[in-house]
């Protein structure tokens, strides 16, 4: 048994980010993590580590002194007693913001010893991410996580205070829920009080936040956490946390213009500032120019429809797509005109693992001789049509696809991103916000051979399109909004139905019976009926826009305890079977 010693009444003087030149001179108290050792012999140098930071301590000539430093190593837990001195120039360390100084120690005092960590506590440590996981909280004291951790904890911070100036209430809804999933699946948690029923988890505060405004509230938020069965990638958790909002007598652009504030004040955190209004996309340009429905706005190559020109190719392949209803679109992959043989031969393999039947290139080489696979078939004329239409240069490479317009510009879509991320055109400094709108009300569902809701089922249609409902429904348009940042969903909201008629007409359309819809959302549908205001909101994806602004490529590296991609929290170990006690109060039986 090591002997510890005890932190009694001492208290904390400085951080161990702290200390600059003007504080030399001075008597520190400072506790911590001893990060790393270096043993001189007659001179032992540690480095202590806290949150805010990292400090030099020096022990010398006290020979108990020198023989307790050495005993020191990484992680354990100290109290370091000292006087704060310069360094002396040869031995100032630009890297860290203390590097000017260094405490020299007159005591030192070990609270706790380590066991040897599994990886070092450094930024730059390349350990396997499993590891990370199962020891996260040596993960999370890397300054990395740290910085990430107080990034999330700032952002939230000013989302509150900002909502708070805005009128706006933060109201708890519950977790244990009526199961009424549509979507994702629902997480289940048997009741032990009524054996045969469950709660469900809440896969978003949708239904309650709509009722808080029936009761009045007029403006919630909620730091809401969110929990959904469904596969897991790098921007998903099975457990998440929205920043949801709902406001009555709300109209989109009231909507648009708090969110764009609101994020205003969220950048002000990493000191960028955007313009706004931000962009507006409707739906259908956003699939047909960027082949997506989060366009990455942050460079161009946009997607030209190119149907027109081909249309009159004699015996082309492309005339008859075209005649078929499908079309010819492609963009011009600036500087593409120089690629090898080899690289144009990868382009087109890589669009097929997109998903293309093929992919057609055209350039004109520098003495300005027009080049393509198909020059013969399609003739240079429509091909040097092509490539003014699609405003190429003379180092441009055009590259068209011909298939059924919303999957050539989906296959394009890919491509478009492939070739910004290899050419560097993904500024991670740069922030391109846009409000995707005009969504489809209704998408139909092949395999279920049903329509779905594209947002939600308590999406409001266009007014001008409620018409639509009956017999054209795919065609109606939903007030619905999407804000997408550099690619990413950030968030989705929408104007709401109001009105108890419409919301069983939309169930209906969804081929959910009146019988089913009364089971499932009877509560919601009869509290419509009570003077329901009209109302409409957003939910925020939080750990998306705190990855985003942290530089980070996975929101799991802004999540104090995520899960794996299979929904496994290593550190703990959940899930995990249970005794059959619990078991047997709950009237549960597992069958393995
Ligand atoms: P939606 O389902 O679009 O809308 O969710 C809103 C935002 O939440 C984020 N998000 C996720 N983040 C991490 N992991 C997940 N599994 C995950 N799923 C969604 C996204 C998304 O844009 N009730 C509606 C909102 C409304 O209409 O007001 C809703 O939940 O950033």
């Amino acid at each position: 048994m090591p002997v510890l010693d005890q932190l009694k009444d001492l208290v904390r003087t400085h951080t161990c980010g702290e200390l600059r030149p003007n504080d030399v001179g001075s008597e520190v108290v400072m506790m911590g993590w001893v990060h790393k050792v270096r043993d001189m012999g007659s001179l032992i140098f540690f480095d202590l580590r806290d949150r805010e930071g990292i400090i030099q301590v020096v022990a010398r000539d006290i020979s108990s002194l020198l023989t307790k430093a050495k005993s020191l190593r990484p992680e354990f837990i100290v109290i370091v007693r000292g006087t704060v001195e310069l360094r002396s120039s040869d031995t100032v360390n630009d890297k860290l913001d203390t590097g000017a100084v260094e405490v020299t120690v007159v005591e030192i005092l070990l609270l706790n010893e380590s066991k040897t960590p599994p990886f070092q506590i450094a930024n730059d440590s390349q350990v396997a991410e499993d590891i990370r996981l199962r020891y996260r909280y040596l993960d999370l004291r890397r300054p990395r996580m740290l910085r990430n951790l107080r990034l999330r904890h700032r952002i939230t911070l000013a989302i509150r205070n900002h909502l708070d100036s805005k009128g706006f209430w933060e109201i708890e809804t519950p977790i244990l829920n009526k199961s009424t999933p549509e979507g994702a699946r629902d997480y289940l948690v048997p009741s032990r009080v009524h054996p045969g029923e469950l709660y469900a988890l809440p896969q978003s505060p949708q239904i309650f936040k709509q009722i808080l405004m029936i009761a009045g509230t007029d403006r919630y938020f909620q730091i809401a956490r969110c929990f959904r069965d469904e596969d897991l990638r790098a921007d998903r958790q099975p457990e998440f946390t929205q920043v949801d909002i709902e406001i009555s007598f709300a109209t989109p652009e009231i909507i648009f213009e708090l969110v764009e504030r609101l994020m205003i004040r969220v950048l002000e955190e990493v000191g960028q500032i955007p313009a706004r209004p931000f962009r507006k996309i409707t739906y259908a340009e956003s699939i047909a120019c960027y082949g997506s429905d989060k366009p990455d706005l942050r460079f161009e190559l946009v997607i030209k429809d190119l149907s027109d020109i081909f249309k009159e190719a004699k015996l082309a392949p492309f005339r008859k797509v075209v005649e078929e209803g499908g079309a010819v679109r492609g963009f011009v992959i600036p500087g593409g005109a120089g690629y090898s043989r080899r690289e144009l031969d990868d382009l087109v393999d890589e669009a097929v693992t997109f998903g293309a039947k093929g992919l057609v290139w055209v350039r004109r080489s520098s003495e300005g001789v027009l080049q393509s696979p198909v020059t013969k078939v399609i003739g240079e004329g429509l091909l040097s049509r092509a490539l003014t239409q699609a405003d190429a240069d003379a180092d441009g490479l055009l590259v068209m696809v011909a298939d059924e317009p919303t999957n050539a510009s989906k296959v394009l879509g890919q491509l478009r991103l492939a070739r910004a991320k290899r050419d560097g055109l993904l500024d991670s400094k740069r922030l391109a916000f846009a409000w995707v709108v005009d969504f489809p009300l209704l998408e139909w569902d092949k395999e279920a051979q049903r329509y779905v809701s594209m947002h939600h089922p308590f999406t409001a249609p266009f007014d001008e399109d409620i018409d639509r409902l009956k017999g054209m429904p795919g065609q109606v348009r939903a007030k619905a909004y999407d804000l997408v940042l550099n690619g990413n969903e950030i968030g989705g909201g929408s104007i709401r139905i109001h009105d108890s008629h419409l919301q069983r007409r939309i169930f209906q359309l969804l081929n959910i019976g009146d019988e089913e819809a009364d089971r499932r959302f009877g509560f919601f549908l009869e509290s419509l009926q009570y003077g329901t205001p009209p109302h409409g909101g957003i939910a925020l994806g939080l750990d998306r826009i705190v990855a985003i602004l942290a530089g980070e490529a996975s929101i799991r590296e802004v999540i104090a305890f995520p899960k794996t991609t299979t929904a496994v929290d290593l550190m703990a170990g959940a899930p995990s079977t249970v005794d059959s006690r619990q078991l047997r109060d709950l009237n549960l039986r597992v069958d393995s």
